[in-house]
Protein backbone atom coordinates (compact mmCIF):
# COMPACT_ATOMS: atom_id res chain seq x y z
CA UNK A 1 0.00 0.00 0.00
CA UNK A 2 1.40 3.85 -0.80
CA UNK A 3 1.94 5.62 2.01
CA UNK A 4 1.57 9.73 1.82
CA UNK A 5 -2.20 11.84 1.20
CA UNK A 6 -3.31 13.96 3.53
CA UNK A 7 -2.44 14.54 6.92
CA UNK A 8 -4.52 15.16 9.60
CA UNK A 9 -3.39 15.61 13.39
CA UNK A 10 -5.25 14.99 16.88
CA UNK A 11 -4.91 17.74 19.17
CA UNK A 12 -4.93 17.04 22.66
CA UNK A 13 -5.15 19.39 26.04
CA UNK A 14 -5.82 19.92 28.92
CA UNK A 15 -9.47 18.41 28.86
CA UNK A 16 -10.26 14.96 29.24
CA UNK A 17 -7.72 14.19 31.42
CA UNK A 18 -6.96 15.02 35.36
CA UNK A 19 -3.95 16.84 36.07
CA UNK A 20 -3.21 17.51 32.30
CA UNK A 21 -0.70 19.81 31.82
CA UNK A 22 -1.64 22.75 29.44
CA UNK A 23 0.80 21.79 26.74
CA UNK A 24 -1.04 20.30 23.20
CA UNK A 25 -0.16 17.04 21.41
CA UNK A 26 -0.09 16.36 18.18
CA UNK A 27 -0.59 13.13 16.71
CA UNK A 28 -0.46 12.92 12.82
CA UNK A 29 1.60 9.69 12.18
CA UNK A 30 0.49 6.25 14.07
CA UNK A 31 3.13 3.92 14.04
CA UNK A 32 1.95 0.14 14.46
CA UNK A 33 4.26 -2.75 15.27
CA UNK A 34 3.15 -6.28 14.69
CA UNK A 35 1.27 -6.92 11.49
CA UNK A 36 -1.02 -9.99 13.25
CA UNK A 37 -4.70 -10.30 14.10
CA UNK A 38 -4.28 -7.31 16.44
CA UNK A 39 -2.11 -5.02 14.93
CA UNK A 40 -3.63 -5.03 11.16
CA UNK A 41 -6.75 -3.81 12.98
CA UNK A 42 -5.64 -1.18 14.97
CA UNK A 43 -3.81 0.11 11.55
CA UNK A 44 -7.12 -0.26 9.40
CA UNK A 45 -9.09 1.82 12.05
CA UNK A 46 -6.51 4.52 12.26
CA UNK A 47 -6.13 4.89 8.66
CA UNK A 48 -9.42 4.93 8.89
CA UNK A 49 -9.61 7.88 10.66
CA UNK A 50 -7.36 9.85 8.92
CA UNK A 51 -4.12 9.62 10.66
CA UNK A 52 -0.66 8.54 8.35
CA UNK A 53 -0.63 4.66 9.36
CA UNK A 54 3.03 2.99 8.85
CA UNK A 55 2.65 -0.94 10.00
CA UNK A 56 5.30 -3.05 10.38
CA UNK A 57 6.53 -6.15 11.06
CA UNK A 58 9.80 -8.55 11.47
CA UNK A 59 8.11 -10.58 8.13
CA UNK A 60 7.54 -9.05 4.89
CA UNK A 61 4.98 -12.04 4.18
CA UNK A 62 2.81 -10.74 7.79
CA UNK A 63 3.00 -7.72 6.37
CA UNK A 64 1.91 -8.82 2.76
CA UNK A 65 -0.63 -11.04 4.41
CA UNK A 66 -2.22 -7.87 6.45
CA UNK A 67 -2.41 -5.37 3.64
CA UNK A 68 -4.63 -7.96 1.70
CA UNK A 69 -6.94 -8.29 4.30
CA UNK A 70 -7.04 -4.48 5.20
CA UNK A 71 -8.24 -4.17 1.99
CA UNK A 72 -10.91 -7.01 1.54
CA UNK A 73 -11.97 -5.84 5.06
CA UNK A 74 -12.24 -2.21 3.68
CA UNK A 75 -13.69 -3.43 0.78
CA UNK A 76 -16.53 -5.72 2.96
CA UNK A 77 -16.97 -2.20 4.43
CA UNK A 78 -17.96 -0.21 1.61
CA UNK A 79 -20.21 -2.75 0.04
CA UNK A 80 -22.22 -2.98 3.06
CA UNK A 81 -22.77 0.28 2.68
CA UNK A 82 -20.86 1.38 6.62
CA UNK A 83 -17.45 3.26 4.83
CA UNK A 84 -18.24 5.65 2.26
CA UNK A 85 -15.94 4.18 -1.06
CA UNK A 86 -14.22 7.90 -0.48
CA UNK A 87 -12.87 6.83 3.36
CA UNK A 88 -11.62 3.60 2.23
CA UNK A 89 -9.64 5.05 -0.25
CA UNK A 90 -8.50 7.33 1.45
CA UNK A 91 -7.54 4.78 4.10
CA UNK A 92 -5.98 2.96 1.78
CA UNK A 93 -3.46 6.02 0.56
CA UNK A 94 -2.79 6.98 4.31
CA UNK A 95 -1.59 3.50 5.01
CA UNK A 96 2.04 1.94 4.21
CA UNK A 97 4.30 -1.15 5.46
CA UNK A 98 7.36 -1.18 6.10
CA UNK A 99 10.40 -4.11 7.84
CA UNK A 100 12.26 -1.24 9.28
CA UNK A 101 10.98 -0.39 12.75
CA UNK A 102 13.79 1.77 13.31
CA UNK A 103 13.18 3.82 10.30
CA UNK A 104 9.48 3.99 10.79
CA UNK A 105 9.72 5.15 14.20
CA UNK A 106 11.14 7.81 13.51
CA UNK A 107 8.64 9.73 12.01
CA UNK A 108 6.19 8.58 14.63
CA UNK A 109 4.16 10.69 17.08
CA UNK A 110 2.45 7.48 18.67
CA UNK A 111 3.85 4.16 18.45
CA UNK A 112 1.03 0.93 19.59
CA UNK A 113 2.92 -2.11 19.97
CA UNK A 114 1.56 -5.63 18.89
CA UNK A 115 3.50 -8.26 18.84
CA UNK A 116 3.78 -11.16 20.95
CA UNK A 117 2.59 -11.37 24.29
CA UNK A 118 6.08 -12.25 25.69
CA UNK A 119 7.24 -9.09 28.06
CA UNK A 120 10.86 -9.83 27.26
CA UNK A 121 10.50 -9.16 23.49
CA UNK A 122 8.17 -6.15 24.28
CA UNK A 123 10.73 -4.57 26.96
CA UNK A 124 13.93 -5.10 23.78
CA UNK A 125 10.87 -3.33 21.49
CA UNK A 126 10.47 -0.37 23.90
CA UNK A 127 14.20 -0.11 24.49
CA UNK A 128 14.24 0.42 20.62
CA UNK A 129 11.19 2.29 20.04
CA UNK A 130 13.27 4.78 22.33
CA UNK A 131 16.35 4.75 20.55
CA UNK A 132 15.17 5.58 17.44
CA UNK A 133 11.29 7.80 18.07
CA UNK A 134 11.36 10.91 18.72
CA UNK A 135 11.39 11.98 22.49
CA UNK A 136 7.97 13.91 21.92
CA UNK A 137 6.60 10.50 21.02
CA UNK A 138 3.78 8.47 22.69
CA UNK A 139 4.74 4.63 23.15
CA UNK A 140 2.03 2.11 23.81
CA UNK A 141 1.59 -1.19 24.13
CA UNK A 142 -1.40 -3.66 23.21
CA UNK A 143 -0.89 -6.31 25.82
CA UNK A 144 -3.49 -8.16 27.31
CA UNK A 145 -1.55 -8.85 30.64
CA UNK A 146 1.90 -8.15 31.12
CA UNK A 147 3.00 -5.24 33.43
CA UNK A 148 2.93 -1.82 31.63
CA UNK A 149 5.36 0.04 34.57
CA UNK A 150 7.93 -2.97 33.59
CA UNK A 151 7.78 -2.16 30.00
CA UNK A 152 7.87 1.62 30.72
CA UNK A 153 10.91 0.96 32.84
CA UNK A 154 12.68 -0.44 29.41
CA UNK A 155 12.47 3.40 28.14
CA UNK A 156 13.54 6.66 30.06
CA UNK A 157 10.36 8.44 28.85
CA UNK A 158 7.80 5.92 31.21
CA UNK A 159 6.40 9.63 31.41
CA UNK A 160 5.23 8.83 27.47
CA UNK A 161 4.15 5.32 27.86
CA UNK A 162 0.59 3.70 27.88
CA UNK A 163 -1.42 0.58 27.57
CA UNK A 164 -3.67 0.96 24.60
CA UNK A 165 -5.78 -2.58 24.76
CA UNK A 166 -7.78 -3.21 21.81
CA UNK A 167 -10.32 -5.98 21.46
CA UNK A 168 -10.81 -8.43 18.80
CA UNK A 169 -11.89 -7.19 16.36
CA UNK A 170 -10.33 -4.26 16.35
CA UNK A 171 -12.87 -2.45 13.41
CA UNK A 172 -15.87 -3.82 15.20
CA UNK A 173 -15.23 -3.64 19.02
CA UNK A 174 -16.23 -0.53 20.56
CA UNK A 175 -14.08 -0.60 23.74
CA UNK A 176 -10.60 0.86 23.79
CA UNK A 177 -9.13 0.33 27.65
CA UNK A 178 -6.50 2.60 28.60
CA UNK A 179 -4.04 1.54 31.41
CA UNK A 180 -2.24 4.06 32.90
CA UNK A 181 1.25 3.31 35.00
CA UNK A 182 2.11 5.77 38.27
CA UNK A 183 4.68 7.21 35.56
CA UNK A 184 2.15 7.95 32.53
CA UNK A 185 1.74 11.66 32.24
CA UNK A 186 -1.40 13.69 31.68
CA UNK A 187 -0.64 14.83 28.78
CA UNK A 188 -0.10 11.32 27.56
CA UNK A 189 -3.51 10.24 28.92
CA UNK A 190 -5.24 13.41 27.30
CA UNK A 191 -3.48 12.02 23.95
CA UNK A 192 -4.46 8.52 24.08
CA UNK A 193 -8.03 9.38 24.94
CA UNK A 194 -7.99 11.34 22.10
CA UNK A 195 -6.51 9.03 20.04
CA UNK A 196 -9.33 6.55 20.89
CA UNK A 197 -11.89 9.03 20.19
CA UNK A 198 -10.51 9.93 16.54
CA UNK A 199 -11.01 6.01 16.14
CA UNK A 200 -14.39 6.16 17.33
CA UNK A 201 -13.77 3.85 20.17
CA UNK A 202 -15.16 4.27 23.55
CA UNK A 203 -12.45 4.42 26.14
CA UNK A 204 -11.80 3.33 30.11
CA UNK A 205 -8.87 4.50 31.77
CA UNK A 206 -7.53 1.77 34.66
CA UNK A 207 -4.49 1.65 36.58
CA UNK A 208 -1.75 -0.55 36.02
CA UNK A 209 -2.80 -3.75 37.57
CA UNK A 210 -3.14 -7.22 37.10
CA UNK A 211 -5.64 -8.26 34.75
CA UNK A 212 -6.76 -4.57 33.96
CA UNK A 213 -10.58 -4.41 34.53
CA UNK A 214 -11.36 -6.46 31.41
CA UNK A 215 -9.41 -9.84 31.95
CA UNK A 216 -10.10 -9.20 35.88
CA UNK A 217 -13.84 -8.92 35.83
CA UNK A 218 -14.05 -11.54 32.43
CA UNK A 219 -12.22 -14.15 34.82
CA UNK A 220 -14.03 -13.35 38.06
CA UNK A 221 -17.49 -14.12 36.48
CA UNK A 222 -15.88 -17.46 34.25
CA UNK A 223 -14.70 -18.75 37.29
CA UNK A 224 -18.12 -18.25 39.47
CA UNK A 225 -19.26 -20.12 36.53
CA UNK A 226 -16.99 -23.31 36.87
CA UNK A 227 -17.47 -23.38 40.62
CA UNK A 228 -21.41 -23.45 40.28
CA UNK A 229 -21.17 -25.89 37.17
CA UNK A 230 -19.01 -28.33 39.53
CA UNK A 231 -21.50 -28.22 42.25
CA UNK A 232 -24.26 -28.88 40.11
CA UNK A 233 -26.18 -25.70 40.73
CA UNK A 234 -27.17 -25.84 36.77
CA UNK A 235 -26.33 -27.16 33.89
CA UNK A 236 -23.88 -25.45 31.94
CA UNK A 237 -26.53 -23.95 28.93
CA UNK A 238 -28.27 -22.29 31.74
CA UNK A 239 -25.47 -20.69 33.58
CA UNK A 240 -24.97 -19.53 30.41
CA UNK A 241 -28.64 -18.02 29.31
CA UNK A 242 -28.80 -16.84 33.03
CA UNK A 243 -25.85 -13.96 31.69
CA UNK A 244 -27.40 -14.14 28.52
CA UNK A 245 -30.82 -13.52 28.89
CA UNK A 246 -31.23 -12.23 32.37
CA UNK A 247 -27.88 -9.70 31.92
CA UNK A 248 -27.84 -9.06 27.91
CA UNK A 249 -24.46 -10.44 27.72
CA UNK A 250 -23.66 -11.48 24.36
CA UNK A 251 -21.91 -14.95 25.67
CA UNK A 252 -22.31 -16.81 28.39
CA UNK A 253 -19.26 -17.10 30.65
CA UNK A 254 -18.77 -21.45 30.16
CA UNK A 255 -18.89 -21.25 26.25
CA UNK A 256 -16.69 -18.15 26.30
CA UNK A 257 -14.36 -20.17 28.32
CA UNK A 258 -14.48 -23.03 25.57
CA UNK A 259 -14.26 -20.46 22.60
CA UNK A 260 -10.99 -18.78 24.63
CA UNK A 261 -9.39 -22.25 25.34
CA UNK A 262 -9.34 -23.61 29.04
CA UNK A 263 -5.73 -23.50 29.44
CA UNK A 264 -5.48 -20.04 28.68
CA UNK A 265 -7.98 -19.13 31.18
CA UNK A 266 -5.75 -21.60 33.64
CA UNK A 267 -2.72 -19.40 33.05
CA UNK A 268 -4.59 -16.26 33.71
CA UNK A 269 -6.16 -17.63 36.85
CA UNK A 270 -3.38 -18.68 38.05
CA UNK A 271 -1.00 -15.48 36.56
CA UNK A 272 -3.96 -13.52 38.70
CA UNK A 273 -4.13 -15.21 41.95
CA UNK A 274 -0.45 -15.07 42.12
CA UNK A 275 -0.38 -11.63 41.08
CA UNK A 276 -3.49 -10.32 43.55
CA UNK A 277 -2.10 -12.29 46.47
CA UNK A 278 -5.65 -13.56 46.58
CA UNK A 279 -7.59 -17.09 46.64
CA UNK A 280 -10.34 -14.99 44.83
CA UNK A 281 -8.81 -16.43 41.37
CA UNK A 282 -7.67 -19.43 42.65
CA UNK A 283 -9.09 -21.73 39.94
CA UNK A 284 -11.65 -24.60 40.56
CA UNK A 285 -11.09 -27.99 40.62
CA UNK A 286 -12.75 -28.30 37.57
CA UNK A 287 -10.88 -26.18 35.44
CA UNK A 288 -7.25 -27.93 36.08
CA UNK A 289 -8.88 -31.81 35.46
CA UNK A 290 -10.34 -30.35 32.40
CA UNK A 291 -7.07 -29.03 31.10
CA UNK A 292 -4.97 -32.06 32.69
CA UNK A 293 -7.13 -34.44 30.16
CA UNK A 294 -6.29 -32.12 27.10
CA UNK A 295 -10.33 -30.87 27.21
CA UNK A 296 -9.47 -27.55 26.23
CA UNK A 297 -12.76 -26.15 24.75
CA UNK A 298 -13.42 -25.45 20.81
CA UNK A 299 -10.12 -26.57 20.11
CA UNK A 300 -9.88 -29.34 21.27
CA UNK A 301 -13.53 -30.52 20.68
CA UNK A 302 -14.56 -30.59 24.39
CA UNK A 303 -14.65 -28.34 27.34
CA UNK A 304 -17.64 -27.13 29.62
CA UNK A 305 -19.33 -28.05 25.89
CA UNK A 306 -18.72 -30.70 23.27
CA UNK A 307 -18.18 -29.67 20.27
CA UNK A 308 -18.96 -30.18 16.19
CA UNK A 309 -17.71 -27.40 14.30
CA UNK A 310 -19.47 -23.93 15.61
CA UNK A 311 -22.09 -26.20 17.32
CA UNK A 312 -21.76 -26.24 21.20
CA UNK A 313 -23.59 -29.63 22.38
CA UNK A 314 -24.79 -30.09 26.20
CA UNK A 315 -22.21 -32.61 27.65
CA UNK A 316 -23.99 -35.98 29.53
CA UNK A 317 -23.84 -35.71 33.41
N1 LIG B 1 -5.63 -11.68 19.71
C1 LIG B 1 -6.40 -11.07 20.59
O1 LIG B 1 -7.59 -11.35 20.72
C2 LIG B 1 -5.83 -9.96 21.44
C3 LIG B 1 -6.72 -9.06 22.07
C4 LIG B 1 -6.20 -7.99 22.78
C5 LIG B 1 -4.82 -7.84 22.92
N2 LIG B 1 -3.98 -8.75 22.33
C6 LIG B 1 -2.53 -8.54 22.47
O2 LIG B 1 -2.04 -7.99 21.24
C7 LIG B 1 -0.70 -8.42 21.02
C8 LIG B 1 -0.62 -9.09 19.67
O3 LIG B 1 -1.51 -10.17 19.61
P1 LIG B 1 -1.95 -10.83 18.23
O4 LIG B 1 -3.03 -11.79 18.57
O5 LIG B 1 -2.19 -9.77 17.22
O6 LIG B 1 -0.61 -11.62 17.85
P2 LIG B 1 -0.22 -12.30 16.45
O7 LIG B 1 0.55 -13.51 16.80
O8 LIG B 1 -1.42 -12.43 15.57
O9 LIG B 1 0.74 -11.21 15.75
C9 LIG B 1 1.97 -10.81 16.29
C10 LIG B 1 2.79 -10.21 15.16
O10 LIG B 1 3.96 -9.61 15.73
C11 LIG B 1 5.04 -9.81 14.85
N3 LIG B 1 6.28 -9.65 15.60
C12 LIG B 1 6.81 -10.49 16.53
N4 LIG B 1 7.97 -9.97 17.02
C13 LIG B 1 8.17 -8.79 16.38
C14 LIG B 1 9.17 -7.79 16.45
N5 LIG B 1 10.20 -7.90 17.27
N6 LIG B 1 9.05 -6.71 15.64
C15 LIG B 1 7.99 -6.58 14.79
N7 LIG B 1 7.01 -7.50 14.68
C16 LIG B 1 7.10 -8.59 15.48
C17 LIG B 1 4.82 -11.21 14.30
O11 LIG B 1 5.52 -11.39 13.07
C18 LIG B 1 3.28 -11.23 14.12
O12 LIG B 1 2.92 -10.80 12.83
C19 LIG B 1 -0.35 -9.31 22.19
O13 LIG B 1 0.31 -8.54 23.17
C20 LIG B 1 -1.71 -9.78 22.70
O14 LIG B 1 -1.72 -10.13 24.07
C21 LIG B 1 -4.46 -9.80 21.58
Amino acid sequence: MAGGGARRRIRAGATGARNAKEATLDIGTVVVVGAGTMGRGIAQVAALAGLRTVLTDLSAEALAKASASIASSLEKGVEKGKTPREAAEAARSLLSTSTDLAAAAAAADLVVEAVFEDLALKEDLFRRLDAAAPPAAILASNTSSLPLTRIAAATRRPGKVIGMHFFNPVPVMPLLELVRTAETSGETLAAALAVGKRLGKETIVVRDSPGFATSRLGLAIGLEAMRMYEEGVASARDIDRAMELGYRHPMGPLRLTDLVGLDVRLAIADHLAKELGTDRFAPPGILRRLVAKGKLGRKSGEGFYRWEGEQALEKQP
